[in-house]
């Protein structure tokens, strides 16, 4: 079993798609290990996003992310961090497919709804992140 991060990010809170996107993980049955409603400073959308420090979108991103609540999410299953990349699509709009999170709900690059670590290792380091270890099921 594997645990990833998933955020869903401000536009996703403003435009009330918290509940669609959890039901989708739900639905396809990944287990639900944490959950938070968060309003993140600078200091932790910087960590947060520590990989993409130095490139153009990188202060307009840290702006973005800080610009309202997220909602924090730490899912279980089976190759968790693939599987809800796969359920998010692709990062270019162009390339989302429809059935995915983006290709369903958005257009923008930017305001892409949800975050998803990339990696094992990733999803470990923000898992520890946004969660304390007392917030996450055993
Ligand atoms: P994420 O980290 O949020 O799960 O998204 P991702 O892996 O699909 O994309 P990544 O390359 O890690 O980029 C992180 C976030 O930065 C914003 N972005 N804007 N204007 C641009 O060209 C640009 N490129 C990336 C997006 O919000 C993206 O999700
Ligand atoms: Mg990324």
């Amino acid at each position: 079993m594997e645990r990833t991060l998933v955020l869903v990010k401000p536009d996703g809170v403003e435009r009330r798609l918290v509940g669609e996107i959890l039901s989708r993980f739900e639905r396809r049955g990944l287990r639900l290990v944490g959950m938070k409603l968060v309003h993140p400073d600078r200091a932790l959308a910087e960590r947060h996003y520590a990989v993409h420090a130095g490139k153009p979108f990188y202060g307009e991103l840290v702006n973005f992310i800080t610009g309202g609540p997220v909602v924090a999410i730490a899912l279980e299953a089976e190759d968790a961090v693939r599987l809800v990349r796969t359920m998010m699509g692709a990062l270019r709009p162009s390339e989302a497919l429809p059935g995915t999170i983006r290709g369903d709900y958005t257009t923008d690059v930017q305001r892409n709804l949800v975050h998803g670590s990339d990696s094992a290792d990733n999803a470990a380091t923000e898992l520890a992140l946004w969660f304390r270890p007392d917030e996450l099921l055993p």
